[in-house]
């Protein structure tokens, strides 16, 4: 928490009351940094290990559990062409308890990627956190810098309007909570059509309505997205796609 509590000093937080998934809600109030143009109205942090539920990962379960999986995300390179062609997104050596909040965004239809909803809805909770546990353990094991490399001044200035450091990590690999992903060296493209999609929370087949990402995103032109995206695209990460023939 400690950490947390730092890292807000640069983010403006003015209200409010939220009830986000089973979580706890931290609600602040911050000054209001001059760089910051538009006002993000909430924040929200996660910190309940264990309400609801105690069940707990286990990657050695997970890795039965991904047949179905490794044909989208087990192939380097491997594209999707909804709604336009990106790569799909590396989850190895992702945070186990985003991609566990990623899939529950999908069941619940909060993300509306058509292919990974209906993915989601067949996985129960127990399978999703042991898919989360083994993917987490992929992490590449490449020393990443404390700090992300020099951005250009445009693409700096868009980066310190959207505080991305203070949730996402100095070098963009190490998010502030767990449920946060880690994004450096994600795909440049994914990234793209990723930011996009928190900006279209209206459409039925596509987009993600999320309160934090989408208060962010909206402040910023698909153009400004892009140069965001190919930025962090370019950053040293933990992410990779663990090819499908070692899982054999
Ligand atoms: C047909 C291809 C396909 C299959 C099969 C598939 N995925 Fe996906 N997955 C995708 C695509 C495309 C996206 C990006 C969707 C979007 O834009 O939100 C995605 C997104 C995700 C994300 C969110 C990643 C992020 O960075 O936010 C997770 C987690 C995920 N998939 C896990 C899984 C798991 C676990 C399985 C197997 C149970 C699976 N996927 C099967 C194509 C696939
Ligand atoms: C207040 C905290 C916060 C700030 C500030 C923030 N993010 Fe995020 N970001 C999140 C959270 C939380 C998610 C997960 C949302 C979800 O579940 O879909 C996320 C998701 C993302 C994703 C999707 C990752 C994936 O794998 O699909 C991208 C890309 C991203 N953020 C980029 C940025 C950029 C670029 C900025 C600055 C312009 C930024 N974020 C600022 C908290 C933040």
């Amino acid at each position: 928490m400690e950490g947390f509590h730092r890292s807000l000093t640069y983010i403006n937080v003015s209200y409010s009351e939220l009830v986000y998934k089973n979580s706890f809600v931290i609600i602040m109030q911050r000054q209001i940094p001059r760089t910051l143009a538009a006002t993000f109205s909430l924040l929200l942090l996660s910190l309940n290990p264990a309400n609801a539920n105690d069940l707990v990962g286990n990657a050695a379960n997970g890795e039965s559990k991904i047949a179905m999986c490794i044909g989208c995300h087990g192939i380097v390179g491997y594209q999707s062409s909804f709604p336009e062609v990106y790569k799909v997104p590396m989850i190895s050596g992702q945070t186990s308890k985003y991609i566990v909040n990623s899939l529950k965004a999908y069941q619940t239809g909060e993300r509306k990627h058509p292919t990974m909803r209906s993915v989601a809805k067949g996985l129960s909770e127990q399978d999703m956190l042991d898919i989360a546990a083994y993917y987490e353990k992929h992490a590449s094991s490449v020393t990443l810098p404390e700090q992300a490399s020099p951005a250009p001044a445009k693409v700096s200035e868009l980066l310190t309007k959207g505080a991305c450091n203070s949730c996402h990590g100095a070098n963009y690999s190490k998010p502030i909570d767990p449920s946060f992903p880690k994004i450096a060296g994600q795909s440049r493209d994914y990234l793209f059509v990723a930011l996009k999609s928190y900006k279209s929370d209206g459409n039925t087949t596509w987009g993600r309505s999320n309160a934090i990402m989408g208060g962010v995103a909206k402040q910023f032109s698909n153009a400004e997205l892009k140069e965001l995206a190919n930025y962090i695209g370019r950053q040293p990460g933990e992410l990779q796609v663990v090819p499908q023939a070692k899982f054999r």
